[in-house]
């Protein structure tokens, strides 16, 4: 089975992908993820793309279809959930490309539907376990015991450059401009479903696992 969560920064992409990927054994590509590696690492395309980055506006098109061409080539498990991946129109119609070349399709693009105050809300308080990306929240998903991450017990948590409020203000904007414009691309195909995605992140798991199961 293969999915693209789609919705816009904040949507919950990340956290739902986490659970889907523990469940179902799907590979979550993440291309936010992809990209923050990259500038750990101090690699020539991520000295590019973090200041793209931290300033919120998309890296360009060729670097991304590369960057996610590799990571689809060398796919061999039981499926994968795109995060971030396609974000404009170009990526899309290159994203079918590579799969046809694999002889893969798409089953679901999921759009994770919330509406502006709170995803403002979500990334301002939004922090992650440096080690193994789980995603907490100040109010909305605390670790269980202060301090130390839920899923592998590190104690050291990263707040994102981009989540700084003119950031943020910028990536809602490439959301609404670049990103929002391949919704009609996927629902011509006829796989697009929406889920509330202002709903408990335990009830939005629940709709999704409700789409892929089926009618
Ligand atoms: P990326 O890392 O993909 O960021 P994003 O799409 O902006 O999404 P986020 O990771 O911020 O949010 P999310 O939807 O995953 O939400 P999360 O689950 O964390 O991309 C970063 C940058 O990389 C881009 O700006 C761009 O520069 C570049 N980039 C990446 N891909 C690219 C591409 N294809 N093309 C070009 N550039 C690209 O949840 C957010 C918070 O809310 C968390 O604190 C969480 O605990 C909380 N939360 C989640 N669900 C709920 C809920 N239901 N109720 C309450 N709180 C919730």
């Amino acid at each position: 089975m293969n999915l693209i969560l789609l919705g816009p920064p904040g949507a919950g992409k990340g956290t739902q992908a986490k659970r889907l990927e523990e469940k179902y054994g799907l590979d979550q590509l993440s291309t936010g993820d992809m990209l923050r590696a990259e500038c750990k690492s101090g690699s020539e395309l991520g000295r590019k793309a973090q200041a793209i980055m931290d300033q919120g506006h998309l890296v360009p098109d060729e670097i991304m279809i590369d960057l996610i061409a590799a990571r689809i080539d060398q796919h061999a498990g039981q499926g994968f959930i795109l995060d971030g991946f396609p974000r404009t129109v170009p990526q899309a119609v290159a994203l079918d490309d590579m799969l046809a070349k694999k002889g893969l399709k798409l089953d679901h693009v999921i759009e994770l539907t919330v509406d502006e105050p709170a995803l403002i809300d979500r990334l301002a308080g939004r922090f992650t376990c440096a080690k193994c990306g789980t995603s907490y929240h100040d109010h909305y998903r605390r670790t269980k015991v202060e301090g130390v991450c839920d899923v592998c017990g590190s104690h050291h948590f990263i707040r994102r450059a981009d989540d700084k409020p003119e950031a943020v203000k910028t990536r809602l904007a490439a959301y609404r401009q670049q990103t929002a414009p391949i919704l009609p691309y996927y629902r011509q195909k006829g796989i697009l479903r929406q889920v509330d995605g202002m709903a408990d992140i335990d009830d939005v798991t629940r709709a999704i696992e409700k789409v892929i199961r089926g009618p």
